[in-house]
């Protein structure tokens, strides 16, 4: 694979398949291996991907654990994005928000990663049981401990970021030409200067055209293994939009995946893209996606095929 010059922080590697698939209990220590791990780490910092996205409970902590080991190993020093909220055990009765839940898990955090301070961390996601302010108030106190450089929040919507005034730095949600219904998150975080990273920029792999109509999800893929979040999308709609967007991608002269995260990396109001690649050859349409320009209209087009 070529490297990529500067604009490749532009892309984030997910490691949420390290040891498991995100945070669910029932599949802690499956997923990438460890040495599956550093083969995509290894691949990502070739290309000159300089910045992870972790959370404490991928994998059961597997994920946080093997950057850490990746890190001593090799010397290099990745940006770290990590996140609160699940259970690192997998005990349902672990979760949330609370001030002092937040100041355990960093330090659980930084412990598996091996630093003194990740570079972001994020809620996981809204915990209604804990007033809003008092999560904020632990985050601002543990930037002020040092262990983070600055807070952000994921899966979150206009209404809580409104409640949060301006108290975070970065919003990681899931968007992707199959996912828009949180389009004025983006909107927002634009107008107000927050920084927007999506995850999931291939739908889970639905936008990679690995699900066929009428046909079995290959073995041992997202849709085999945990498809719960993404049944709504065995729609005859979205197949007929798949289909052409297969069309499209080969009109240009390339793939699939590459024109879904050129779609998303062509929108000037995302500074990065989180990317969820199982072995090193899936960085390659990330990397090539970087190349591809698309104008405000041929974007209106793509999205018009996933109304
Ligand atoms: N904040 C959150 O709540 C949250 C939630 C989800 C993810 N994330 C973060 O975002 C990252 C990416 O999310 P995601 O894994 O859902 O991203 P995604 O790119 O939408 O989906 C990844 C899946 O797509 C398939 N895939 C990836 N690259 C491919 C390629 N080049 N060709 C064919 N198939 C390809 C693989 O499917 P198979 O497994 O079927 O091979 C892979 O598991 C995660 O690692 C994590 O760091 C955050």
């Amino acid at each position: 694979m070529q490297t990529v010059p500067g604009q490749v922080s532009r892309l984030i590697l997910g490691c949420g398949n390290f040891g498991g698939i995100g945070s669910a209990p029932d599949f802690f220590g499956q997923g990438e291996s460890e040495d599956e791990a550093f083969a995509i780490m290894d691949a990502a910092w070739s290309i000159g991907i300089r910045d992870f996205d972790t959370a404490d409970a991928y994998g059961g902590g597997r994920s946080e654990t093997w950057i850490g080991r990746w890190r001593a190993r090799t010397g290099n020093e990745p940006t770290l994005t990590t996140k609160v909220f699940h259970s690192v055990e997998g005990d349902p009765n672990d979760r949330g928000l609370a001030r002092e839940r937040i100041l355990r898990q960093i330090g659980g955090s930084l412990a598996r990663l091996g630093v003194d301070q990740v570079d972001m961390y994020l809620i996981h996601e809204p915990d209604p049981h804990t007033p809003i302010e008092e999560t904020l108030d632990a985050l601002e106190e543990v930037v002020r401990a040092g262990k983070v450089r600055a807070a952000g929040a994921s899966n979150v919507d206009v209404a809580w970021l409104e409640q949060a005034g301006g108290r975070v730095d970065l919003v990681q949600n899931s968007y992707s030409l199959l996912d828009r219904e949180l389009d004025d998150v983006v909107v927002y975080c634009a107008e107000h200067g927050i920084r927007f990273t999506p995850f999931s920029p291939l739908a889970g792999g639905w936008l990679a055209g690995k699900y066929r109509r009428h046909q079995a999800p290959p073995p041992g893929s997202r849709m085999a293994m945990r498809p719960e979040p993404y049944l709504h999308l065995d729609d005859e709609a979205v197949y007929k939009g798949l289909d052409r967007l297969e069309a499209a991608a080969k009109n240009r002269g390339i793939d699939m995946p590459t024109l879904a995260i050129a779609w998303l990396l062509t929108d000037p109001r995302i500074k990065a893209v989180v990317v969820g690649p199982r072995r090193p050859e899936h960085l390659e349409p990330a990397r090539a996606a970087l190349d591809v320009q698309l104008s405000p209209e041929e974007r209106d087009e793509l999205a018009s095929l996933f109304p």
